[in-house]
């Protein structure tokens, strides 16, 4: 069997506080180009890997390839499901070549008419977790106001696309003048501001949604969630699908204003996206028009080569990263 070069980005040691560049190595191994005895496994050449915040929650084993999402082409399969040369996304490691032992969270690429790339964001994972969080979560109603913090990453971009199409009144926050600029002239927000420039929370909230919050689709928590709840309106939900400010804490911050949940009958509701999976075809269904026909736009941000992986992941905790990022392997 052909043996080929194997890059992998792995993790050195355990982590502690703020993830760093240093905490990951580049190695370079081989791997034979075949599943061998291994029966239902799946030998994946990755192209595009996904970066994702969670990553910094899952990052346990040193000594192993950087667990993650992504999208790569079959080169062998003992796998009933897939063949050679289908294209694929869903979970794998960050190296040129992963053998997937046991291919539950792998998927044949059932679009391959759009960018491949958009399997890792708009169409993958993150994607997948704007549409059931704010749709099933969300449960939105037409002329509602909706709040979305960390509005230009890969989730809250969409989200925000989504409630517009929706019929709703629609604030982002992010880190930067340039993204905020892109919230408002790309992705139609109707309002956004910089919470990196703004001294008080609760009066930035309040000079762009100054009759309250029916949605707060929650990204980050912390100090945000805080000044988002005694913003909210009665009968209001808070979606909570991330919580970023606090994945780097050993110990995580607390949140004051809970009371705001009784006072308001306000709905607070968590949910883990790869509980909902087998709504993706319904989730394809219904993007998929809406990208073709132009009404929803999407921003990636490209990191290229296996070897700038871990500074683009550690770019998400501090706000480098300009829409979704992606790592790019190899585009072919
Ligand atoms: N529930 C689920 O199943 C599920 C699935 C996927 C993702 N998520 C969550 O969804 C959220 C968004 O994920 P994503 O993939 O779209 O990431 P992303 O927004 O593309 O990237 C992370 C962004 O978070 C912001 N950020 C970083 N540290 C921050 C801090 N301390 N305070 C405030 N903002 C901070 C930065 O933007 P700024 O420049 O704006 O600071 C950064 O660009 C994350 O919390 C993630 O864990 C949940």
């Amino acid at each position: 069997m052909a043996e080929v070069q194997n890059k992998r980005v792995i993790l050195k040691h355990q982590l502690s506080g703020i993830m760093k560049e240093t905490d990951f190595e580049i190695v370079v191994g081989s791997v034979k180009l075949g599943v061998g005895d291994a029966s239902n496994a799946v030998l994946v050449k990755n192209l595009y890997l996904s970066c994702d915040p969670y990553q910094r929650t899952i990052l346990t084993t040193p000594g192993s390839p950087v667990p993650g999402f992504g999208v790569g082409k079959v080169v062998s399969s003992s796998h009933p499901g897939f063949e050679q040369g289908d294209l694929v996304w869903g979970m794998t490691s960050w190296e040129e070549y992963s053998l997937i032992i046991e291919p539950k969270l792998l998927f044949k690429v059932e679009h391959a008419d759009m960018p491949l790339s958009f399997y890792t964001g708009l169409l993958g994972m993150p994607g997948f977790t704007s549409y059931i969080g704010f749709f099933e979560t969300g449960a939105p109603k037409k002329g509602e106001t909706v709040y979305v913090s960390a509005a230009s990453g890969a989730v809250g971009q969409l989200v925000g696309q989504f409630a517009k199409l929706h019929g709703c009144y629609v604030v982002g926050s992010a880190g930067s003048k340039e993204k905020v600029d892109i919230l408002k002239e790309k992705f139609g927000f109707d309002d956004a501001f910089n919470y990196k420039e703004e001294p008080d929370l609760d009066a930035a909230i309040k000079r762009c949604l100054p009759d309250g919050i029916d949605i707060y689709f929650e990204n980050v928590g912390g100090k945000m969630l805080d000044a988002v709840l005694p913003n909210m309106k009665i009968g209001g939900r808070i979606v909570v699908c991330g919580m970023i400010s606090q994945y780097n804490l050993d110990s995580h911050e607390g949140v004051r204003n809970l009371m705001h949940l009784i006072l308001k009958s306000i709905r607070m509701e968590g949910f883990r996206v790869l509980d909902h999976t087998h709504l993706h075809p319904k989730f394809l269904e219904m993007v998929i028009p809406h990208i073709k026909e132009g009404r929803i736009t999407y921003l990636e941000d490209f990191a290229e080569g296996l070897e700038n992986g871990p500074a683009a992941l550690v770019g998400l905790f501090h706000g480098h990263n300009v829409g979704k990022q992606v790592v790019v392997v190899s585009r072919e």
